[in-house]
Parts: C-alpha cells; sequence; structure tokens
C-alpha cells in the first residue's frame, strides 16, 4: 500500500502532537514534530546568550545543530549535538523563543529542508504550521487541527501538571495568545489553515473522537490513491 505523507498543523495545544503520535503508530509511520526542531534552535540559542532577534546569529547556529528526533516507547525524544534536551525544550521560554526564530526566514529555509528530506519517502506524520501549506504542499492528507483558547489552555496546563510543573491558567492562556498572534502573522509562511485541508474543531471531542475521525480521512483517501495505482 502506498506511504502517504499526513501533514497536520494547526495552533499551539490544539492536540496536534498526541493526535500525530496516536495516527503514526495506527499506520506504522514515522511521527515527526517539526516545532521541536524549533524549539531545539530556541533552546540552543537562549542557552548560548544569543539575541533571538539576530537573525544572522540565530541562523548561522541554527545551520550547524545537529537536531535528532527518536521514536522512544513513551513519544518522542529530542537531541541536540547529542545532548537530551526532550525535557528541556518543553519550558514556556522555549515556546515563546521557538515562535520568535521561526520568524526568521533563513531559519525557517534550514529546518523546512531537514523536515522535506525526512519525508522524502512517505509513511510520515508531520505536524506543525506550514507543513500543509509549504513543506508537504502536495500531502495527500491535510489537517488543520482547532480548538477554542480557553479549550487550548486548559490542555495546556493539563499537561504541564502530568509532567509535574504547576502552571496559572491566565498566564498559559496570555502565552498561547501571544505565539497564536506572531505564528499567524509572521510573513515568512504564517499559520494558515490550507485551501484543501480538512478542518477539524477538537473542542469538546476527546482524543479517541478525533483519531477517528482522522482515521476515517486516512481510510477514504488509501482508498482513492490505491484505486489510482
Ligand atoms: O508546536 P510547538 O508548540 O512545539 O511549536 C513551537 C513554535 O515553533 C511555534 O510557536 C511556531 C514554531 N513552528 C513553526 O513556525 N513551524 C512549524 N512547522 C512548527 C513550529
Amino acid at each position: 500500500m502506498k506511504r502517504l505523507i499526513v501533514a497536520i498543523d494547526g495552533p499551539s495545544g490544539s492536540g496536534k502532537s498526541t493526535l500525530g503520535k496516536r495516527l503514526a503508530r495506527r499506520l506504522g509511520y514515522q511521527y515527526i514534530d517539526t516545532g521541536a526542531m524549533y524549539r531545539a534552535v530556541a533552546w540552543r540559542a537562549l542557552q548560548a546568550g544569543i539575541d533571538l532577534d539576530d537573525a544572522d546569529a540565530v541562523t548561522r547556529l541554527a545551520g550547524d545543530l545537529r537536531i535528532e528526533l527518536e521514536s522512544r516507547p513513551d513519544g518522542v525524544g529530542v537531541r541536540v549535538d547529542g545532548r537530551d534536551v526532550t525535557e528541556a525544550i518543553r519550558t514556556p521560554a522555549v515556546a515563546q523563543g521557538a515562535s520568535r526564530v521561526s520568524a526568521i526566514p533563513a531559519v525557517r529555509r534550514v529546518l523546512v529542508r531537514i523536515q522535506q528530506e525526512l519525508g522524502r519517502r512517505g509513511g510520515i506524520v508531520m505536524d506543525g504550521r506550514d507543513i500543509g501549506t509549504v513543506v508537504f504542499s502536495h500531502a495527500e492528507i491535510k489537517v488543520y487541527l482547532d480548538a477554542s483558547e480557553e479549550e487550548r489552555a486548559r490542555r495546556r496546563c493539563a499537561e504541564d501538571a502530568a509532567r509535574g510543573v504547576s502552571t496559572d491558567m491566565a498566564a498559559t492562556r496570555q502565552a498561547i495568545q501571544e505565539r497564536d498572534r506572531r505564528d499567524k502573522t509572521r510573513e515568512d509562511s504564517p499559520l494558515r489553515c490550507a485551501d484543501d485541508a480538512y478542518y477539524l474543531d477538537s473542542t469538546g471531542l476527546t482524543i479517541d473522537e478525533v483519531l477517528a475521525r482522522i482515521e476515517a480521512l486516512v481510510e477514504q483517501r488509501r482508498g482513492k490513491s490505491c484505486s489510482r495505482d
């Protein structure tokens, strides 16, 4: 059976990574979290004391980094130059930093090239902000996963609590607003729903319900691609 490219885009906290991981497992595909790559660049820049507005310095750093994403039984591990940063890149400061460095076009060019190479042979579920619009604009399946701001803030707080980090709901919501605004209004590859994407508002839906709808979509498209082969 043809190994497809599944592109999942949407704002932060919409459930993309939970859906992506589970869908990839069901399909036997590789899951790629592109947000982790922008986070890796931001984490390294913050660590090196580089000003995130210094586009040249951040771009040089992005070009020199060795970012590895590895499947683990409990999720996805992230290594930067051999160092395990899986947890370190999940802080609010790195999230905001990732949103800032992702607005630098040359940084995007470096990471998009790596993402396209990773998905070249298909059989991947890739999530991010520009996967269906830029990275794989020809992806067979495109999903735009959305949810209300309140629900996304609630989910983020619950995720933090599960990791033993206590976060304030109002602050989380404000951080989400700030990232949404930056990610949707930047000039290069802003977050938007591709014209041919399946838009799904997951507010009030469980992850199982979301997964069931997307699996049905995959089955439908797979059927179509088989009949063409
Ligand atoms: O999905 P995430 O929260 O880990 O992403 C962190 C930031 O990275 C997000 O605010 C915007 C940026 N990003 C992007 O611009 N393009 C992508 N494909 C993925 C993430």
